[in-house]
Formats: structure tokens, C-alpha cells, sequence
């Protein structure tokens, strides 16, 4: 290994090795510094202990998160106090919110920037070279705000023979949820001109990329503030005319900025999948307000109808907050009867969290972490009850999948998800990677399906 090493220096090849927290949009971010630090001559490294250039890709959504990043970060200083050769960079949310603490308090980090700092990562990590050993951090964590905020178009090396890939539409957030921290750490909404979008993800195609996942923090919004653009329903028609775009995905979008345009797309677009994940947060029309969230939940229930109308078929999944300050059981039972009656078939829940600087922390009630923890058992079990029977339902159904890969825990059982994003796994080779498959499905379980090809 050492010996590898050293000829790839001598070659200028560097290693480079990713940590990345957080939400697609980190992933993607992580993605295009792939893509630009691989024209400097670094090659990516999924061991730490060979990297000449750890990269920690920060979030800062929940206290849980930022404190894998100090757990990550300590193991990683470790390696460079034991002898390692390595430069230490932190990127993303955490950096953009703590960043100056952040260089303080770890003084043998050289790298510290923050999401807008991504395209142009070969400079920031050129100038952590340059510095190297001097004990002079580089420091980066002023949000562009920008109107030509320049999106990187490179691809993401990794994204190379995979059949399904995200592409960003746009940077930031302009809604102030009450408990959040994204428009502090993403800075304002920027809308992605559409011709790159569409650029980008025929490039995509041309690489055999068959699903595409259109993402942002509200990407229904897309558009709206910008003079010119199209709207988001409209991207959508756009990207589903690329030849080779079989499926499109989206996430996340708000439940505010559904337009009927978006709702009629789903009667219109057969490669838009059959599932939409709108996250709702709450049950409660009042904790909806304190979230600032502008629907109510009959104005969601509505939402979903309209889709389901449009798209019989569609499988609904959300986000929710439990704990929210002054949540009572009572709101908390509006929380429970919602997923009923939207008919979800999962989400991914949480237990609040104070975020600083958000508004959410000045509500004199407070949150007790022991009542939020019980509310959160309860939603989950009810969540993998939901999630279960929705799966088990699909037994002796036959489903479309798009076949994605191997399985991760079987040899010779491959893996692909139904439009409605079900994952089912059935023994198979991989001639038929980013081909679609007739499934019948034999087994229903709580995070997945069992099944086998039919002809
Ligand atoms: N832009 C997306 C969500 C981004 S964050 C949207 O508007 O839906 C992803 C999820 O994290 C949120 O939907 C919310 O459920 C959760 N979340 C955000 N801030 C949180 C906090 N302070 N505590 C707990 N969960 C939070
Ligand atoms: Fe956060 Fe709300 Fe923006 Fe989503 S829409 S990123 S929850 S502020
Ligand atoms: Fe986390 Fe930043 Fe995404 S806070 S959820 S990585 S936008």
C-alpha cells in the first residue's frame, strides 16, 4: 500500500476521501467536488488512512448531526497526529454556521468552508496545500447570495454507470419554518437556469443515467423569483422529453407551492414516478402555525387528494416533527389520526431539535425530551406497521422496477424500486442494470420487498 502510494505521488496523484452528513443536497454538493478536485489530479479513497486529503461535508438540521461531525473529525485528527500526512478540510452547513468557532477550536483543521464554497473547491483546497504546516487555516464561509450563483456543471465521477442520479435546480431557501436552520446555513433561494438543468441531465442520459431526482430544499418553488423562468411544472415537462429519461424523481417540494399545474403533471407524465414524498411535519393546525408553515391540515388533505386523483397509484411519504415546543398530546393525537388519513406509507420522523438562531427557540414553552422521545416510539411503531402493510399488500402483485444493482445483503439477487420507490430485490444478473423488470412480488417487509422475475 505504502509503496502504491508513494509511485502515485511521484505521478501527482493525490487521494481524497469524502465524509459526507446530511441531506441529498450535501451528496450532490460532495458529488461535484468529486468531479472538480479529480481535474487537480485527486483520485478518491474510501479509506481514511490513505487520504492525502480528508473532506468532512457537514449538517447542521439536528444537534444529532453536527455531533457526528465532531466525532468524525476527532478520528480523523487522530490519524494526523499519529503521523498521517493529511490535509483536513470541513465543508457544508456546520461550517457555515460555526465556522470561525470552528477553526478556533480545531487548530490542526487547515480547511474550513462553507456550501458556497463548492464551486470552487480547487482553489480553497490549492491554498490549504500552499499553506501546509504554516498553521494558517483557510477560512471561506461568506453565502454568495448571488443571482448568477454559478452551479457547477462537471459530473460527478461516481454518477458513471449508475442508472439513477440527483441534479440540483436550485440553491437555498426562502421560507422561515420556525425550527429550521437551511435559509441560515443555504442562504436565499436561487433558482437554477433551466437550460443547464436540462444540459445537465442529458449529459446524464447520454451516460446511461435512466432516473433522475430533481432536487432543492423547496423545489416547487422553482422559478417563481426569478424573472423568465419557467415554473416548476413546466421543468418537468422539460427534463421528461431527454431521450433515455425513463423516471423522474423530485424532493423535496412544500406542501405551500403545489400549483394544480404540478398536480396535473401527475395525470400527464407517465416517466413522473408514482411517489411523492411532501413532508407535513404536523397534524396540528395550531402547531402548523407555530411552524409557520402557511398550510392547514385540511388544506393538505386536500393536496393529497388532488394527487391521488391524477395518480391512483401514488405512494405518499413525508417528514414529521414530534416535540415541537408546546406540542400537547392532544396535537400530538392530530399528528397520529393525519397519517391515516393522508393514507403515508412512511416517513422519517424526528424529535425536535433547538436550532440556534432559529425562531423556534424563543417560544417560552420549552420541549421535554422525555415526552418527545415517547412520542417519537409511538409514531415509529405506527410508521413500520404502515410501512409493512403497505408491502405486504404487493404480495402476488407483479410491479415494474427499474433495476439499480446488486442486492446489498445477497449474492446473486439483484435490486430495482416500482415507481411508487418500493424497493424490491429478486435473483437476477446485472445484463439487466438500468432495464426495466417484471417482479412479482413474493415477501413483504418493512423496508423492502422479496420477489422474482416474470417473463
Ligand atoms: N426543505 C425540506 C426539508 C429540509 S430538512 C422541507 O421543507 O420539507 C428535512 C427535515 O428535517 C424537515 O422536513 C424536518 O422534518 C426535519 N427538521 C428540520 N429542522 C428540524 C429541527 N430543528 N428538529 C427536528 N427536525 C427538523
Ligand atoms: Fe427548512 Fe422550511 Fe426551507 Fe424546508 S422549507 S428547508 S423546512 S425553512
Ligand atoms: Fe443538513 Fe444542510 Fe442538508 S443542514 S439537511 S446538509 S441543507
Amino acid at each position: 500500500m505504502q509503496a502504491q502510494r508513494a509511485r502515485e505521488a511521484e505521478q501527482g496523484s493525490k487521494r481524497v476521501y469524502f465524509h459526507t452528513l446530511g441531506c441529498q443536497m450535501n451528496e450532490y454538493d460532495t458529488g461535484k467536488m468529486r468531479a472538480q478536485l479529480e481535474r487537480d489530479g485527486y483520485v478518491v479513497t474510501d479509506d481514511p488512512e490513505q487520504a492525502d486529503l480528508i473532506l468532512v461535508n457537514t449538517c447542521s438540521i439536528r444537534d444529532k448531526a453536527v455531533q457526528k461531525m465532531h466525532s468524525a473529525l476527532g478520528e480523523y485528527r487522530r490519524l494526523k497526529r499519529e503521523g498521517q500526512d493529511v490535509l483536513i478540510g470541513v465543508a457544508g452547513c456546520v461550517a457555515q454556521m460555526e465556522g470561525g468557532d470552528l477553526v478556533k477550536r480545531y487548530r490542526d483543521v487547515d480547511l474550513v468552508f462553507d456550501p458556497d464554497g463548492v464551486p470552487h473547491v480547487r482553489d480553497l483546497v490549492r491554498e490549504a496545500e500552499a499553506r501546509r504546516g504554516s498553521g494558517r487555516q483557510v477560512l471561506d464561509v461568506d453565502l454568495l447570495d448571488l443571482d448568477n450563483y454559478p452551479f457547477v456543471s462537471d459530473l460527478d465521477p461516481a454518477s458513471r454507470g449508475q442508472v439513477s442520479a440527483f441534479v440540483t435546480i436550485q440553491k437555498g431557501c426562502d421560507n422561515k419554518c420556525t425550527f429550521c436552520i437551511v435559509p441560515a446555513t443555504r442562504g436565499a433561494e436561487v433558482s437554477r437556469p433551466h437550460a443547464e438543468i436540462v444540459d445537465e441531465v442529458r449529459r446524464l442520459a447520454d451516460t446511461g443515467v435512466r432516473e433522475i431526482t430533481l432536487i432543492g430544499q423547496n423545489v416547487n418553488s422553482y422559478g417563481l423569483k426569478t424573472p423568465g423562468e419557467i415554473p416548476f411544472s413546466e421543468l418537468l415537462y422539460r427534463v421528461h422529453e431527454v431521450p433515455g429519461v425513463e423516471r423522474i424523481r423530485y424532493t423535496t417540494s412544500h406542501p405551500r407551492d403545489i400549483t394544480d399545474e404540478l398536480i396535473a403533471a401527475y395525470a400527464e407524465l407517465p416517466g413522473l414516478t408514482s411517489h411523492l414524498h411532501l413532508p407535513v411535519q404536523s397534524g396540528s393546525h395550531r402547531i402548523l402555525r407555530r411552524m409557520k408553515r402557511f398550510y392547514t391540515r385540511e388544506r393538505f388533505l386536500e393536496i393529497v387528494a388532488g394527487l391521488r386523483a391524477a395518480r391512483p397509484d401514488l405512494a405518499l411519504t413525508t417528514d414529521i416533527i414530534v416535540g415541537f415546543p408546546s406540542e400537547t398530546d392532544e396535537d400530538f393525537d392530530k399528528t397520529m389520526t393525519l397519517l391515516d388519513e393522508a393514507g403515508f406509507v412512511g416517513a422519517f420522523s424526528f424529535k425536535y431539535s433547538p436550532r440556534p438562531g432559529t425562531a423556534a427557540t424563543h417560544y417560552k414553552e420549552g420541549f421535554d425530551d422525555a415526552v418527545s422521545q415517547r412520542r417519537l416510539e409511538v409514531l415509529q411503531e405506527r410508521l413500520r406497521e404502515l410501512s409493512t402493510a403497505y408491502h405486504r399488500g404487493l404480495q402476488g402483485e407483479v410491479v415494474e422496477v427499474l433495476v439499480e444493482g446488486w442486492s446489498k445483503h445477497d449474492p446473486g439477487v439483484i435490486c430495482g424500486r416500482t415507481s411508487q420507490n418500493v424497493m424490491v430485490n429478486f435473483p437476477g444478473t446485472l445484463d439487466r442494470l438500468g432495464k426495466l423488470a417484471r417482479v412479482r412480488v413474493t415477501r413483504g417487509f418493512t423496508h423492502s420487498c422479496r420477489g422474482e422475475a416474470v417473463a
